[in-house]
């Protein structure tokens, strides 16, 4: 058995464990649990109704790969070198993870970073995870809830983003409730989600080596490791060319969108500008009255305009380790525009000024505002080069707003 002793075995927990193990290996419903990055909606790697079962909950187009999450390095070794399919079939030589890749495991797994694999002849892995790639990606996660689930399972998971296609990624067992509810049996909840943006992907069978989605480790960390010194960005932020094929096929699809609209700011800027831009929309009477979200994070502290600094001031919300507890403060807007328009509502939340903590609360803080129904969100960014986790906040929030980009 996959439990330590009789007495572990027999708390709530371990038995919830073995719950969703159990569905894992027979249900083809998939089953929500955290890790360090998001939630994540996994189903047996292995068996093609259950990877079926993902794409039908969450309504994902399937020409979309998913990352295969493994508990021990043993696990991919077995991935990588199949059982062959006939005893008389003339002994292959053994398949290693490439060399590429070892500073980057012996670093950072477990955790944040997924690595692009050859997918073996004979693989195990269901078709419908690779989406007719020859390549696979894998990650470690650190959350040892999820690496106790793998365990228990006794199969490698394969697991997208727990949100419903389209919506922000998942970074509490109630934002997958709150999407997926009626669609599938089991959420582990392991309470938020510590990084808050997905894991890094990062291809090291091209040379030089790329980075194909930004993520929870940086690329400054990735450029430390030996033969990394020299990795490319092969992603793009903003709306792909369609007629391009992305290298990483998720990226072309609308992703982390709140029903609101974003306005995205870049760091650079002038807060002038921002106020004019912001009072400009408030005001035109074609779209009307309406409620608005304003998502400080580094500088924006004196109200863009839009109400007396003072009572501004008095009612930004830190949204850091506690978004948990996320809690909204409506914030009525001075009135410039025509006296017949109805009265409007600003929603305020500083994510706070460093990286980590406006990772950690980016998601929880564009489904907020989602519930309160605004109709326009305005987001401060920060510089995309500021080291870590600056590029994959930025790569999210280009992607929320669209087109709708000011510099
Ligand atoms: O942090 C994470 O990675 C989360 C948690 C749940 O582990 N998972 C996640 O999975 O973000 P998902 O399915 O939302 O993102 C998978 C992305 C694809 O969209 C694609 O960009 C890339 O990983 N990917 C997967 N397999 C690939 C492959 N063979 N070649 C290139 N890119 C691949
Ligand atoms: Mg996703």
């Amino acid at each position: 058995e996959w439990w330590a002793d009789e007495r572990e075995a027999s708390t709530p927990e371990f038995k919830v464990i073995e719950e969703a193990a159990n569905l894992l290996r027979t249900s083809d419903i998939p089953v929500a649990f955290p890790t360090e990055t998001v939630y994540g909606l996994g189903a047996d790697a292995t068996r093609s109704s259950a990877v079926q079962g993902i794409y039908k909950a969450k309504q994902r187009p399937s020409d979309n790969p998913l990352i295969i999450h493994i508990d021990s390095l043993e696990m991919l070794d077995r991935l990588l070198n199949p059982a062959p399919t006939s005893p008389s079939s003339t002994k292959t030589p053994r398949i290693s993870i490439p060399a590429i890749y070892k500073p980057l495991i012996d670093r950072f797994w477990p955790g944040p970073l997924t690595i692009i694999l050859p997918n073996p002849s004979g693989s195990e892995l269901a078709p419908e995870v690779t989406s007719k790639l020859t390549t696979f990606g894998a990650r470690m996660p650190s959350s040892p809830l999820a690496r106790l689930l793998i365990h228990a399972t006794g199969r490698p998971l394969a697991a997208p983003s727990a949100n419903a296609s389209t919506k922000p990624s998942p970074t509490t067992a109630q934002h997958v409730h709150h999407d997926l509810k009626g669609r599938i049996d089991l959420i582990l909840d392991g309470g938020a989600s510590g990084v808050g943006v997905e894991s890094t992907v990062v291809d090291g069978l091209c040379d030089p080596p790329a980075i194909l989605r930004p993520g929870g480790i940086g690329i400054d960390e990735l450029r430390e490791c030996a033969g990394w010194e020299n990795v490319t960005v092969a992603y793009k932020d903003g709306t792909l060319d369609i007629k391009e094929i992305p290298r990483a096929p998720g990226m072309k699809y609308r992703h982390y969108s709140p029903k609101a609209r974003v306005v995205l700011f870049e760091p650079c800027s002038k807060e002038a500008g921002v106020t004019k831009h912001v009072q400009k929309d408030l005001n035109d009477s074609a779209i009307g009255a309406h409620n608005i979200g304003i998502v400080r994070t580094r500088n924006w502290r004196q109200g863009l305009g839009l109400a007396p600094p003072d009572v501004v001031a008095s009612t930004v919300k830190t949204v850091d380790a506690s978004i948990d507890h996320l809690t909204s403060f409506p914030i009525p807007v001075q009135q410039t525009g025509s006296p017949t328009s109805r009265t409007k509502l600003a929603y305020d939340y500083h994510l706070g000024s460093d990286t980590v903590s406006i990772a950690h609360g980016l998601f929880a803080v564009l489904r907020a505002l989602d519930e309160f129904d605004v109709d326009v969100i305005y987001v401060e960014g920060i510089n995309d080069r500021d080291g870590d986790l600056a590029a994959a906040v930025m790569n999210r929030l280009r992607k929320a707003a669209g087109a709708e980009m000011k510099v």
